[in-house]
Order: C-alpha cells, then structure tokens, then sequence
C-alpha cells in the first residue's frame, strides 16, 4: 500500500475569490493499492462512499484512463480528519489523494503542472486544489484548461484558527446564491485587496490583513447562509485577530492571530460557548509548506 497525507486547504482568503489558497497543517490520510476489487473503507468511521461513486476512487481512475492503463479496482483505506463540507477543501483534499496517488502508482507518468490542471479541471476551481497538491500560499489562474500558478512557501508567527460550525454549506449553494455581474468600482476593490493580502502575508505587514481580507464578491451574500457569523468575526478581532475571513465557500469562520496570542484559541472556545454554539469547533493550525506527500 501506498500511504499519502494531504492537508486541509482555506480558499478566497477574503478577496481573492477563485484565485488564493492556502495549505494548512491539518491532514487526511489515504493508502490504497491496485487490487481485483474495489474495497473502501475508513479508518475513522466517517461515513464515505465505498463504491464507484467516491471521489479518490474516481480521480484515480481519471489518471489511469488518461494514461491509457486499465484499473480493475482498488483497494483503499481512508481517514478524514478534514471535516466535509465545511469550506476547508475536504473534496479537493480527494481528488488530489486521488490522483497523486494513481500517478505514484503508476510511475509518475504525469508532472506537477498535469496534476494541478486536472485537479482545477475535476473540482472547477484551483484555489483549493492547488495548495492542497503543492503547499504554501498558491497564487492561481484557471484559464478553464490550464493553471497558471505560484507557489509560495510562508514561514510566519501566524496561526490560523478555523470556527467550524456544526452545519453543512454545499460549495454549490453558496455559488449560487453570488451575483452573476459587479460593479467596476467592486472588482477594483477585490483585486487591490486579493493584491495586498499575498504582499502582506509575505512580507509580514499583518496589520494590512484585516483590510485585505474584506470583499464585494461573495461573503457579504455567503455572510446571510452561516447563523452567528458576524458575531463571530466580532468576537475573533475582540480577541486581537488581525482578519477574519469565511474560509472557501464556507461556513467555516477563518481568524488569522498572531503566534504571540498564545490563548487566542482557547477564548473562541471560551467565547462561542457562551453565545451557545457549543457545537462549533475550534481548530488551530499553522500553514503547511509541504503540500500532498507520500508518507
Ligand atoms: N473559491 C471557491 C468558492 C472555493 O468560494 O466558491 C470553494 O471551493
């Protein structure tokens, strides 16, 4: 069996809608094998499809049809700490497993830049998928065949500490609910911003983070489909986060906190326990620089 750790991811990263990502140290785990069979199973009782229909399974199968080889089936065992569906790349995080993983399996027939293009082209969008394969901060551009990216490795005092609600937000309900056109003045807005947030992680100018991160493209209408999200970006810079932002498509709350506030975690716990979302987690996590690797 081949064994690969692959990290959750936080896309958007405020304004930089479809086109910023991020690697974090916080990973799901995938081993599988060539067998005569398909056999799916999970390590952590997290329920997944155990048939044709799970999405690892099928990404390998991309890779293997591209490549021209027959797969007869696969046997696989995954562990989803990346909770699903929550805005912090649990999907993308399978369909790179998948195909990284078909690509071990079968010699590395296809290169780095391959595997970022057919992961946008099976997710529709790169700004999970590419930092998920690569690590770092990834810049990208999906022109709808090909991905222009930069990867960026980021060794900050940084933490990010992700507010997990209790409930689902599916990525395509939270497109839908986006306008179909913005203003000129709005797209300005967005594009400085998405600008400053990369310079400004990199650069270590944190107190820029938090204009950064705002937008006119999609959290003002997402902001609507997660209950208690403004309060908890209240309660996330009342505790001295320097942003806070809707990870992905949400419903996950992203707070970026410096290294020095040692507790800042553990007050959002204190802090959404008291405004009764006992059921939200709190998950604090470093950026990953390494990206989907074989262990
Ligand atoms: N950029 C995507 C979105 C990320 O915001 O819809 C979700 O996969």
């Amino acid at each position: 069996m081949i064994k690969l750790q692959i990290p959750a991811t936080s896309a958007n990263l405020g304004a930089g809608f479809d086109a910023l990502g991020l690697a974090l140290e916080f990973y799901n785990v995938v081993e599988m094998e060539e067998s005569d069979t398909i056999e799916i199973s999970s390590a952590d009782a997290t329920p997944i499809p155990t048939d044709e229909n799970n999405l690892i399974y099928q990404s390998v199968k991309d890779v293997y049809q591209i490549c021209g080889k027959k797969l007869d089936g696969l046997k696989m065992v995954q562990t989803n700490t990346i909770p699903m569906t929550r805005g912090l790349g649990s999907s993308s995080a399978c369909i790179v497993a998948g195909l990284m993983g078909a690509n071990t399996l079968l010699g590395n027939p296809l290169n780095t830049d391959d595997l970022v293009d057919l992961a946008a082209q099976i997710e529709g969008h790169p700004d999970n998928t590419a930092p998920a394969l690569l690590g770092g901060i990834v810049t990208a551009v999906f022109d709808g065949r090909r991905v222009h990216w930069v990867k960026q490795e980021v060794y900050t005092k940084l933490r990010f500490v992700a507010m997990i609600p209790d409930f689902e937000l599916k990525t395509e309900k939270a497109r839908a609910c986006l306008p179909s056109e913005v203003a000129h003045k709005d797209a300005v807005y967005n594009l400085s911003r998405a600008a400053l947030f990369s310079a400004s992680l990199l650069t270590g100018k944190f107190e820029n983070l938090r204009t950064a991160v705002h937008d006119k493209l999609h959290q003002p209408y997402r902001m609507a489909l997660i209950p208690h999200a403004r309060e908890v970006f209240d309660i996330a810079y009342a505790h001295g986060a320097y942003a806070a932002y809707i990870s992905g498509a949400g419903p996950t709350i992203m707070a970026i906190a410096d290294e020095e506030n040692s507790y800042f975690a553990g007050k959002m716990r204190f802090s959404l326990d008291n405004i009764g979302l006992t059921g939200w987690k709190v998950q604090d996590m470093k950026i990953d620089n390494k990206g989907c690797i074989l262990v």
